[in-house]
């Protein structure tokens, strides 16, 4: 590969067993408890090994034999009978991709990084489990363990070698990327960045204590962060999803979730109109564009993120429970429909999104604040159902409302919002539709999250 020592690059050094795939539990057992029978003789003890996850080939059957010495002698026998069982037992029914990992490795490889094997695998075995993956040719190099007593050997190798390439001069950001804390230790030993995910034997909580860089569920979703991480990445910013579509639609609860599940800000636009109105309400400011406009100017509305969850803020005065009140919720469509108080909202909302890594709802995100928005949600259910929802929400502020109350507000807030001149209530063209109607909130974010997926790895390759 060209190296140029002038050009910024990053270099990730991706480990294999629980980040990029799952080799069947009984298949590898086999493999080795063969190739002990073979070299060794006798039954594998399997009551040694503690656990396998983060350590290297060699270190395992240092453990299994009690001692290093003899693991080092034999190793050269044992290994290679071993990759001969494991190239004949690892067949692709034996393996799982880990989700997202092809994802990762494509929008890592459109990002420009440079990306080489940081594995505990012994090099054959470790390569044949690649291969057999259909991931062998985004991989310019491989380090792996059945040399090295331990995982910490391997880094200087891998940078060795990158200083050789050039891939380190001008400061290149090397990044490992792995499931368990022995990763982690690693990176961190080096001065290394690590992305960890929580696809391997570690739950997300188990390895965050270790503090990664930054930990993901699954590399699905390290995709869409890499460009926080790669100063090559085509993106200048990390994605915004914009999610549109009625009161009611389950926008507010599905934009909450999904902001959680990728690490993004969720920004509640329509608390925003909801707090201004209160604020007119409070001071008896008369429903009319320009006394509106001047009252947003002089008036504090903020989104706080809290353990709580989003809080909003007007003027330093905690205001969430307050701005779903009746009387806002009556006006709020009128206030929400003036093209100054429109104009003003917008740019705010604009700067709070303009670095990315949000997940903004309300009306006219993937329309008028964000027309460019990398992903656009557009969701919508049947009016009886909206209702009912609502209706479950406002019981416990006024016991005496019916459907046919919630529905007739519901239907004439609809009608305001999208009938009103200035960024009305409506699709973007390119907002894919959700129908909540029969789906549950679990299964909204699910269906967004895996088109996210999809819609953000492959626009990269639109990108220059
Ligand atoms: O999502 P919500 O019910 O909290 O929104 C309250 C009102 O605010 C809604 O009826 C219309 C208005 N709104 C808007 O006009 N534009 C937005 N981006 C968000 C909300």
């Amino acid at each position: 590969m060209a190296s140029n020592a002038s050009v910024k690059r990053a270099l990730l050094l991706v480990d294999i067993d629980g980040t990029l795939l799952r080799v069947h539990r009984h298949v590898t057992r086999h493999v080795w408890s063969e190739t002990w029978s073979v070299v060794v003789g006798g039954e594998l003890p399997w009551h040694r090994l503690d656990s396998a996850a983060g350590k290297t080939d060699l270190q395992i059957l240092a453990q299994l034999l009690g001692d290093v010495y003899t693991a080092r002698v034999l190793a050269r026998d044992f290994f290679s009978v071993l990759a001969s069982h494991a190239e004949r037992a690892i067949t692709r029914d034996a393996i799982e991709l880990c989700p997202g990992a092809t994802d990762f490795l494509e929008a890592a490889e459109r990002s420009g990084a440079v990306l080489a094997i940081l594995s505990g695998n012994e090099t054959r075995i470790g390569w044949h489990k690649l291969r057999v993956a259909g991931l062998d040719s985004y991989f310019v190099a491989g380090f792996f363990g059945g040399d090295a007593i331990e995982r910490a050997e391997l880094p200087p190798r891998a940078l060795q070698w990158a200083m050789s390439q050039q891939y380190l001069s001008q400061g290149a950001w090397v990044i490992v990327v792995g499931d368990t804390p022995n990763d982690i230790a690693c990176a961190r030993r080096y001065g290394l960045g690590c992305l960890a995910v929580a696809s391997g034997p570690y739950s997300f909580d188990e390895l965050t204590v270790h503090q990664p860089m930054a930990c993901f569920r699954h590399l699905g979703q390290a995709a869409l962060s890499l460009h926080r991480f790669l100063p090559t990445h085509p993106m200048a910013r990390q994605p915004i999803i914009a999610i549109d579509g009625p009161a009611g639609s389950g926008k507010t609860t599905t934009a909450r979730l999904l902001a959680e599940r990728l690490g993004f800000t969720y920004i509640d636009t329509g608390a925003m109109y909801r707090a201004l109105t209160l604020a007119a309400l409070e001071h008896g400011v008369p429903m009319n564009d320009e006394a509106l406009a001047a009252l947003l100017e002089r008036t504090s509305i903020e989104l706080r993120h809290t353990p709580q969850g989003q809080r909003t803020y007007l003027d330093g005065r905690d205001v969430t429970e307050r701005i779903r009140m009746p009387d806002v919720t009556a006006h709020v469509s009128q206030v929400s429909s003036f093209p100054s108080v429109r104009a003003a909202m917008v740019r705010i909302q604009q700067q709070l999104g303009a670095r990315g890594g949000v997940v903004m709802d309300g009306r006219d995100i993937g329309t008028a604040v964000f027309p460019d928005a990398d992903v656009k949600v557009y969701m919508t259910a049947d009016l009886a159902t909206r209702a009912e929802r609502r209706l479950e929400e406002l019981r416990a502020t006024d016991p005496t409302l019916t459907l046919d109350d919630v529905i007739r507000q519901l239907d004439e807030r609809d009608q305001l919002d999208s009938s009103r001149e200035h960024n009305p209530l409506r699709r973007a063209e390119d907002a894919i539709v959700i129908d909540t109607t029969n789906l549950s909130i679990e299964e909204q974010v699910e269906r967004i999250a895996r088109y996210i997926r999809e819609r953000v790895v492959e626009s990269s390759t639109t990108l220059p």
